[in-house]
């Protein structure tokens, strides 16, 4: 419990000490014990039993313990109260509030989980769903919030299908919803009931702050607020980078991010739809970082590549049937070789899927070469359509970034694509 969640001074029954077990028990049957503080040594060596507040009404003095009703200074927290985890507080805190029309059915509301963004905790969207707890008003997420040490409460909806990954997050209690977070050395900030926080992209924004980008030229296709953006230009080295997003939430968070983190002049925000990215021969490698499927982007991708060609990073989420077991899987492994080879070691280390058994990563599933392969070939048409000469294609890596639904993972392909010169 934090020092600001202590009250002044809370009501108690102050009794001589041979009285104390025998009243504890009376209160403790009555259900008027304040188990949040403990008993108290006051004045005349009596010992004071805190009692609920709410419950003083209910209050009726045994007449055969002699007893008086005092304030205790400064309470001291229980051990139980100070051994409590956050969700046995907010349970505990909730309870007291609602009193008498605590129920089954609140209690199964509150939330065992929610994300933590500094002061601002972000509510799940199956908590606190049942038509009371709207009486309760304003107290409900000053309690929620004091509980769980925050002084921003916002609520989690579904993500909105309009294709700008909305969010849908009600403030509950503070004035905005904007946060901080650093991720690998980079500060990034943006509105928690505007933007999207993709925190299952951790390993593949890890991977790309790792590849040497020195001196290139990104074009990020879905730069969102710069998860990608970000590393590319923070870590990875790249020269310049052109980052494309159609969200103006997002675009504000983005352009707030760069400057955190120094790199505006090394940036150039396109605010718009990226089909429709004017550019083209800059990349040297572009970024399309959208789910379920970036192939709408592909034609643009192929455009922006320099002529001397260039690498791809293409995420798609590919469906695989169900595996029963790792020794009888004809599997394929990750190609030798390539400078993306060295990543099998934090691939070997796997990612949990489905059932949370089977590991992803070292191993290459059929369905995912299949759909790298289908994918290289249909880009290498894209670019002797677009660049009007031959071209070729080699998957250099397949990454597994995480398993977004039973049997369905998102991967990144990095293809690499160069003009085959003529003879
Ligand atoms: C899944 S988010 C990815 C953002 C970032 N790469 C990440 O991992 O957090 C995809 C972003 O692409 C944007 N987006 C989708 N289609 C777009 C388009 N055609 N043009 C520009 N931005 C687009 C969405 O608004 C969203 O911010």
């Amino acid at each position: 419990m934090e020092a600001r969640d202590v009250p002044i001074s809370v009501p108690a029954l102050a009794t001589e000490p041979q009285f104390a077990q025998r009243l504890r028990e009376h209160l403790e049957g009555k259900q008027l014990l304040d188990r949040r503080y403990q008993l108290q040594k006051v004045q005349g060596g009596h010992v004071a039993l805190p009692v609920l507040e709410e419950k003083l009404s209910q209050l009726w003095l045994p007449q055969e313990m002699p007893c008086a009703l005092v304030q205790i200074q400064d309470p001291v927290p229980s051990r139980a109260v100070r051994r409590q985890t956050p969700a046995q507080k907010l349970r505990e805190d909730l309870r007291q509030l609602l009193g008498e029309s605590w129920s089954e059915e609140l209690e199964r509301d509150v939330p065992h989980a929610w994300q933590r963004h500094g002061d601002l905790v972000l509510l799940s969207e199956d908590s606190f769903r049942a038509a009371h707890w709207e009486n309760l008003g304003p107290a409900l997420w000053e309690t929620v919030a004091s509980a769980l040490g925050a002084q921003r409460l916002a609520k989690r909806g579904r993500v909105l299908p309009d294709g700008m990954r909305s969010p849908s997050v009600t403030l509950l209690l503070g004035q905005d919803g904007w946060v901080e977070h650093v991720d690998n050395g980079i500060r990034y900030t943006f509105d928690v009931t505007k933007c999207m926080f993709s925190a299952g992209n951790i390993t593949e924004k890890l991977r790309v702050a790792s590849l040497p980008c020195s001196g290139e030229v990104l074009v990020d296709l879905y730069a969102g607020i710069g998860y990608f953006t970000l590393p590319y230009l923070v870590h990875a080295g790249a020269a310049f980078a052109h980052a494309c997003e159609w969200n103006g939430h997002a675009v504000e968070a983005l352009r707030r991010n760069l400057a955190l983190n120094g790199v505006q002049d090394r940036c150039h925000v396109h605010h718009g739809d990226s089909r429709q990215l004017e550019l083209q021969d800059v990349a040297d490698r572009v970024n399309l970082g959208l789910i379920p499927s970036s192939e709408e982007g592909w034609p643009v991708a192929c455009r922006v590549l320099k002529s001397t060609g260039g690498v791809l990073h293409i995420h798609h989420n590919v469906e695989s049937v169900p595996v029963p077991a790792p020794s009888q899987t004809p599997v394929l492994q990750v190609e030798q070789g390539s400078p993306e080879a060295a990543n099998t070691d934090r691939e070997a280390q796997g990612l949990t899927e489905d059932s949370g058994k089977e590991t992803l990563g070292a191993r290459i599933r059929p369905e995912w070469q299949r759909w790298a392969e289908a994918t290289a070939a249909r880009i290498q048409e894209l670019l002797v359509e677009l660049h009007g000469q031959l071209w070729c294609t080699s998957i250099l890596h397949i990454e597994p970034v995480k398993s977004y639904a039973p049997h369905v993972h998102h991967l990144v392909l990095d293809l690499e694509c160069r003009p085959v010169p003529s003879t």
